[in-house]
């Protein structure tokens, strides 16, 4: 699915931009261009950031073998 019309960019590309390091919405546009245009899609593209270094995180406390705050109890 786009997430960036103007610069038909999709939601698997960012995925795996963001995955390979990328972690911030100025990298994603100097990599792609990415909201510079219209900026409809800087929501989106927060929202995708988001969820993909919560994820990260989370990945993180568990190769830790930590247990995140909102876990305990
Ligand atoms: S939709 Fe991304 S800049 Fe317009």
């Amino acid at each position: 699915m786009y997430v960036c019309v103007c610069k038909a960019v999709t939601d698997s590309q960012l995925d795996a931009a963001i995955e390979s390091g990328l972690c911030s919405r100025k990298q994603l546009f100097q990599c792609f261009g990415v909201g510079g245009d219209c900026g409809k899609c800087n929501r989106d593209i927060v929202r995708i950031l988001n969820q993909k270094n919560a994820c990260r995180l989370l990945q993180a406390a568990n190769d830790a073998q930590l247990t995140p705050k909102s876990q305990e109890n």
